[in-house]
Formats: structure tokens, sequence, C-alpha cells
């Protein structure tokens, strides 16, 4: 039976349940620290907290070729509030194909279609751009999540010979634009933001992207409280670096989604502090840092973990848990204001003295 987030929040008494896969990489460092700062926040607010841990990644997959078992998603939907993940890659498994499994499989099967990627800038000294404030760089990117050329549709013929063919195609379904389209103005209209920008390539992508322009067009007029625009891709991400303050909330495809919210995390300041969720309104969702496993730094223990616990954060208001969210968020500033950083944002501390830290001002709060 499926529940709504809502409902889950008024259940009086019950834990919530939260599924954790650290992942590879980065991962297995980051989590750590934001279940330790989750850990805080449920213990400040009395709150009822389920933690089962999940060892799916590169290890578990070299040692025994588990990805995603065959029952993980209907566990997920039946047992679970919400998952929180690390990252997936690993240059072992050379066509990351657990990661593909693991993590495109969980939001293709639970029809994530909503990957929700805010680019809030917390300190104007950590944004790359001049003169910027924080009210400036202050917008959300809505990522179609489940179609485009993520779909896996395509093939190779004549593989490896000099004829080769290589095809990759961009699934757009009425209903898929129109639902993501129609999330970014609810997603507006709930928090109270005026814009909505839409994204696409219709100028050269003639047929699915045509149907955006369309679709786009129709949504629009059923939200005339809110102030809708176009930009083609190109232009979006020269305007995002000219000028961020004009946009509120952005929504695309999957594919210029990804490329464009890693650019919205160079400009507050990294991909260490990006965090995101994976959404199906009213089911089971899944929550992770918009980072990779980041091999370059593995093992150093100096990953930066407020991508992750900013992504716990974004659970927790997920699951109805707003006073948490808030006490994660502004020990996360905290952290920020005080210096207490690892060395991307020119700190000195290790992921688990910043997790320590931001858990024990939450506790602190
Ligand atoms: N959602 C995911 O699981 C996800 C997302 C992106 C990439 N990947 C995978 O991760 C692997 C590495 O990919 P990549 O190098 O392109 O991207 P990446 O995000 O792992 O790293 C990009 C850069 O950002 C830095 N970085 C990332 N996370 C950081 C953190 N928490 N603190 C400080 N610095 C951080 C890295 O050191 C690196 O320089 C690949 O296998 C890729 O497929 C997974």
């Amino acid at each position: 039976m499926l529940r709504s987030a809502n409902d889950m929040a008024h259940r009086p008494g019950s834990a919530k349940r939260i599924a954790v896969i650290p992942g590879d990489g980065v991962g297995k460092e980051v989590i750590p620290a934001a279940v330790k700062i989750l850990k805080a926040a449920a213990q400040k607010g009395s709150r009822e907290l389920a933690i089962t841990g999940f060892d799916w990644g590169a290890d578990r997959y070299l040692r025994d070729g588990t990805t995603l078992p065959a029952d993980a998603v209907e566990m997920f939907r039946r047992d679970f509030d919400a998952i929180l993940l690390g990252a997936l890659g690993d240059s072992r498994v050379p066509d990351n194909r657990h990661a593909a499994d693991i993590l495109l499989g969980l939001r293709f099967q639970l029809d994530l279609y909503a990957n929700e990627r805010p680019c809030v800038l917390i300190d104007s000294k950590l944004t790359p751009l001049r003169n910027r404030t924080e009210k400036e760089i202050h917008f959300h990117v809505i990522r179609e999540n489940t179609e485009g050329l993520y779909a896996g549709m395509g093939g190779f013929f004549k593989k490896g010979t000099a004829d080769e063919i290589a095809t990759q195609e961009d699934v757009n379904t009425r209903k898929g634009v129109e639902r993501i389209i129609r999330y970014a103005f609810e997603f507006a209209r709930r928090r109270g933001l005026r814009r909505v920008c839409m994204s696409d390539k219709s100028n050269a992508l003639t047929f699915g992207h045509n149907l955006w322009t369309r679709v786009f067009a129709e949504v629009r007029r059923q939200y005339s409280d809110i102030e809708a625009s176009h930009m083609y891709i190109d232009n979006l991400l020269l305007q995002m670096v000219r000028d961020p303050s004009q946009f509120q909330v952005i929504v695309t495809c999957n594919l210029f989604g990804d490329i464009a919210s890693d650019l919205g995390a160079g400009l507050i300041g990294g991909l260490g502090l990006a965090p995101s969720g994976n959404i199906h309104p009213g089911q089971v969702s899944l929550f992770e840092p918009v980072h990779g496993s980041a091999p370059d730094i593995a093992g150093k223990g100096i990953a930066n973990p407020m991508g992750a616990a900013l992504a716990a954060a974004m659970m927790c208001d997920y699951i109805g848990w707003t006073a948490e969210d808030q006490c994660i968020k502004h020990a996360v500033f905290a952290a920020i204001r005080e210096g207490k950083m690892t060395p991307d944002l020119g700190g000195s501390l290790t992921t688990r003295e910043v997790g320590d830290w931001i858990a024990g001002r939450v506790s602190a709060s």
C-alpha cells in the first residue's frame, strides 16, 4: 500500500525507517558522518529512527556479483520511509555495471521521477563569482530523473570495427514531461517562489524537445500566479554564471539537469556541499549528495560530509521532520561560518571532525 509523506509524518509514535546505502569511495566516509548528524537531530527532537544498512557497492559486487537484489524495490516500498545513499562508482568495475544497476535501478523502478537539486549559497566567501551575495545564488534545479538519454535505449552495430555505429536514444514521453513540469510549478507554489524557467534545446532537438516546449506552454497556463520563462540550455548555463539571481526554479531534462546542477554546485562552493532528492511524491524516495565516489580523494578522510548531511536534512523534510531539517541546515551553516570545514572549502578538518562538529552543534542547539 502506498503512503503519502504526510501520512507518514502523522503516524504517531512510530519510528521512521531509513535504508542507508553508503556505496563506494567517499560514500563510505560521508554517509557515516551524515548518519551521526541525523541521529543527533532525531534525538534532539525525541524522534524514533530505525536505520538499516545495505552493503551494496563495488566490494560486494566483486565478491559475489550482487548489485540490486530482485526483491529490493518491493522491500523498500513495503518496509522503508526513505533511502539515504552515498555514491556509486569504482574503477575496478570498468563499466560501472553495479552503479547503473543500483542507482539507475532504484530511480527507474521506484519511479523517482523528480530530482530536486538545491543550489543555495550558504556564505558569499564560497562562490567563485565576484561580489555575489547569498540572496543572489538561491535556486533549485528540478531534473527529470527517469527518461531522456539515461533511459538506456540504444546499441552498437559492428562494435569494435572501423565501421562501428553507436546509438543512444533520447526518450521523452508526454506523461514524463508533463509530470516533471507540473512538479516544478507545484514546488515553486509550495515554497512561495515566483519564477519557473524551463530549459531545453528545442531549436536543435526538434522532436523530443518540441514536446517539452508544447507541454510547458500547456501547463504554465494553469499556474498564472507564477512567472514562466524558457531558455535554451546553452544560454541557461551562460546566464547561471552571468546572473544567477534571475533563477528560482529551473526545470529540465535528465542530461541537462545533471550538467546544470553540477554547475550550480560550482557556484555555491563545490560538489562537496550539494545535496539532492530523488522523489516520487508520496512514495519512498531517495536522498544523496550530488557528488560521486571521488576516487581522487577516497580513503584520505578529507571528503566534505556537508552535501550528505544536507541530503539527510532534505530527507527529514520529506518524511515530515521539518524541525530536524532546519536544525541540520543551521548546524551546517554554523560550521561554515566558524571555519569547521574540509580542505575543499579551504578548511583543515577531516570528514569525521566536520561530521562530529555538526552533530555536536545539532545536539547543543
Ligand atoms: N550519484 C552517484 O553515485 C554518482 C554521481 C556522479 C559520479 N558518480 C561516479 O563517481 C565516480 C567518480 O566520478 P567523478 O570524478 O566524475 O565525480 P565526483 O563527483 O566523484 O568527483 C568530482 C570532483 O569533485 C570532488 N569531490 C566530490 N565529492 C567531494 C566531497 N564530498 N568532498 C570534496 N570533494 C569532492 C572530487 O574530489 C573530484 O575532484 C565515477 O565512477 C562516476 O560514475 C556517481
